[in-house]
């Protein structure tokens, strides 16, 4: 595996790469690789002649009080995952390399619509940052594909309708969640959990399962389901910061006569957020 970190050598591999004609498959990620990060390098293999993942911890997606110092930086041992999985090439771009004038004078993406509520009403100029980042990089490595996981839902329907929008050329490939046993959905962030604390954060999946079922006995209106949810949660120790029940494709809260649902949750334990989201079919 090739490790670049400078915009010209990369450039002139993917130059190379498109000289021979050959496909690339591009996985964006911000380091500390765990299982659902070598899904999406997996599927990637499956879609194109080479590979390239990206590690770079961004900044712009970050709110002030968010922990961008304590993001977990494990270099060494993502690369080892990363040459197991017969990676190509992986981008490790400093800060100054990405946002060279500092980020007061970066032109930035935003996606109206689907980056408003839920993750980006709790952490405004986080799509923003995102969106950014994700558009540098897909100019920098000019991907015929690009895999992301189903787990940051939003963030999936942010960059699929920025790469519509934009006529960006990449396909954008949608990797389900990879979870534990006990469902708890795999996150860099679970990394801050103890032990306990895990089988306290089971009970978010729990809660989308829960609700789900509910929605399909279509017993219960939106409405309590939702302050069940919230209650379940409650009751656990988590603090949900929200539980909604959306419209898959707009993300806006669901209406009676919505069938492709998405149900969007995060909830803090301790200082930590997670998130977690399930799609549901009504017949
Ligand atoms: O999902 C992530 O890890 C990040 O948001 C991404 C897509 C790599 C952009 O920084």
């Amino acid at each position: 595996m090739q490790t670049v970190s400078d915009v010209i050598h990369l450039r002139s591999q993917i130059r190379h790469w498109k000289q021979q004609g050959l496909t690339i498959a591009f996985v964006p990620t911000m380091g500390n690789l765990h299982l659902g990060h070598f899904s999406l390098v997996e599927k990637a293999k499956s879609l194109a002649d080479k590979v390239v993942v990206s590690i770079f911890v961004n900044p712009m997606q970050f709110g002030q009080n968010e922990d961008l110092d304590k993001y977990p930086r494990t270099l060494e041992q993502d690369k080892k995952g990363l040459i197991d999985l017969e990676t190509d090439l992986l981008f490790t771009p400093t800060v100054d390399v990405i946002y060279p004038h500092g980020l007061a004078e970066q032109s930035y993406v935003d996606v109206p619509g689907v980056s408003e509520g839920h993750c980006g009403g709790d952490r405004p100029g986080h799509f923003r940052g995102v969106a950014t980042v994700v558009t540098k990089l897909f100019n920098l490595v000019q991907p015929d594909f690009a895999c992301f996981g189903e787990k940051d839902f939003q963030q999936l329907q942010v960059i699929t309708t920025m790469v519509n929008d934009l006529s960006i050329p990449v396909e954008i490939v949608p990797v389900a969640t990879k979870r534990e046993q006990s469902g708890l959905a795999m996150s860099s962030r679970n990394g801050y959990l103890s032990e306990t604390q895990k089988q306290t954060a089971q009970a978010i999946y729990a809660s989308l399962q829960q609700a789900a079922q509910s929605l399909k006995q279509q017993s219960l209106t939106i409405e309590s389901i939702t302050e069940q949810a919230l209650e379940q949660l409650e009751s656990t120790g988590l603090i949900p910061e929200y539980f909604n029940i959306c419209n898959k494709r707009t993300l806006k809260l669901a209406c009676d006569d919505d069938k492709s649902l998405v149900i969007l949750a995060a909830a803090k334990l301790g200082s930590v957020r997670l998130i977690d989201n399930l799609q549901v079919e009504l017949g």
